[in-house]
């Protein structure tokens, strides 16, 4: 059996660049039974980037709906809270002294940070945790604690998979092969969802629509999607367009290639972003009810995910315990 796994991170609400790059291809590979999906809720990643307990909780709460909403089912697959498992943080350990530093130096958040400081005049460091600098490690442990074979992602956490592969090998090439190497899994078309300005849609940039906000609340935020200021009647570029990449995230090749004829007829952005509604709506209606009855029972939720815990504990506690022996913790078996 395959195995597949990937997690999300719990600092907002979950937003349809979520849906498209993680929850949709995890609902679909969950449904052929020869994968064993591992999916989680990335909490401890997500005290890298938010201070805000409560924040925390609700996040934790709306992403774990949303994904069953979705049609996760959980007793099919194993669905859990990174920090129920206690393994996690221990294997991060062993990866953090088998990882270069400058391997680390490279990861795209942290260099990020790093540039941005500079060109402030500040120093490079300035306000970068050694969280940040770690966050490839522990998304190392995540992916390889259980031998995932293939992470369906996004585009922009390419770089932690295959920082991930490094990690596995330099472990298997010093203590003997423990790890599977693990590889990303990207649908092309899907692979970078726009937000309301344009650039990557994320909780970060503040430009994200919402997966299951009421449906007015979601018109609203797709009126809201920034378009050029070209009037009805004017032939308009699909090339570039946020509103026509989210669509075709939706929508099947023959309705994109519809919508791609009203762009060159010049249909009005006010009707496009009608169309675009109605085809989220359309896949979403159907779901928002279920969310909204589980986000109502987070005791319901609790136990779902305590359950997974103690599904994927069953592997990770004898793994570590493998783990501990191999680097001289415990002797030799
Ligand atoms: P996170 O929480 O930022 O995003 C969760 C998933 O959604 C995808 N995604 C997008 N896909 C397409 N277009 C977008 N605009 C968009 N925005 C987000 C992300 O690529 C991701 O697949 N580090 C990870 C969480 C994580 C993880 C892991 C993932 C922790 N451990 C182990 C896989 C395996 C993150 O912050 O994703």
């Amino acid at each position: 059996r395959t195995r597949v796994l990937t997690g999300i991170t719990t600092t907002g609400t979950p937003h349809l660049g979520n849906y498209v790059g993680a929850i949709r291809p995890t609902v679909q590979a969950s449904r052929n039974a020869h994968n064993d999906g591992f999916y989680f809720l990335a909490d401890y990643h997500a005290l890298i980037k938010c201070d805000e307990p409560a924040r925390i909780q609700r996040s934790t709460l709306e992403i774990a709906a949303s994904w069953i909403a979705s049609g996760l089912d959980t007793e099919k697959v194993t669905f859990y809270r990174q920090s129920d498992i206690p393994e996690i943080p221990e294997l991060t350990w062993l990866l953090t002294c088998v990882t270069g530093k400058g391997l680390l130096n490279r990861a795209h958040a942290y260099k990020a940070s790093v540039d941005k400081n500079h060109e402030a005049g500040k120093d490079t460091d300035a306000d970068v945790t050694a969280g940040l600098f770690m966050y490839p490690v522990l998304m190392g442990a995540d992916i390889l604690m259980f031998k995932a074979h293939k992470v369906p992602v996004g585009r922009d956490q390419i770089q932690h998979i295959e920082m991930a592969r490094d990690m596995a090998s330099s472990f298997n090439h010093l203590y003997g092969e423990h790890f599977v190497l693990p590889e990303a899994v990207i649908e092309e078309s899907v692979a970078l969802l726009p937000g309301l300005d344009g650039r990557k849609m994320s909780k970060s940039y503040d430009n994200t629509i919402a997966l299951f906000a009421p449906a007015a609340t979601m018109r609203k935020q797709i009126a809201a999607i920034v378009t050029d200021s070209k009037a009805p009647g004017e032939p308009k570029a699909t090339e570039g367009s946020a509103l026509f990449q989210i669509y075709q995230a939706f929508a099947s090749a023959e309705e994109t290639a519809t919508l791609a004829q009203a762009y060159a007829d010049g249909i009005g952005w006010g009707d496009a972003k009608q169309v675009l509604f109605e085809r989220i709506d359309r896949e979403v209606a159907p779901m928002r009810e279920q969310y909204q009855s589980l986000i109502n029972n987070p005791a319901q939720l609790d136990k779902i995910l305590l359950a997974g815990a103690e599904k994927a504990r069953q592997l990770a506690t004898p793994f570590m315990r493998e783990l501990r022996h191999a680097v001289g913790l415990r002797a030799l078996a």
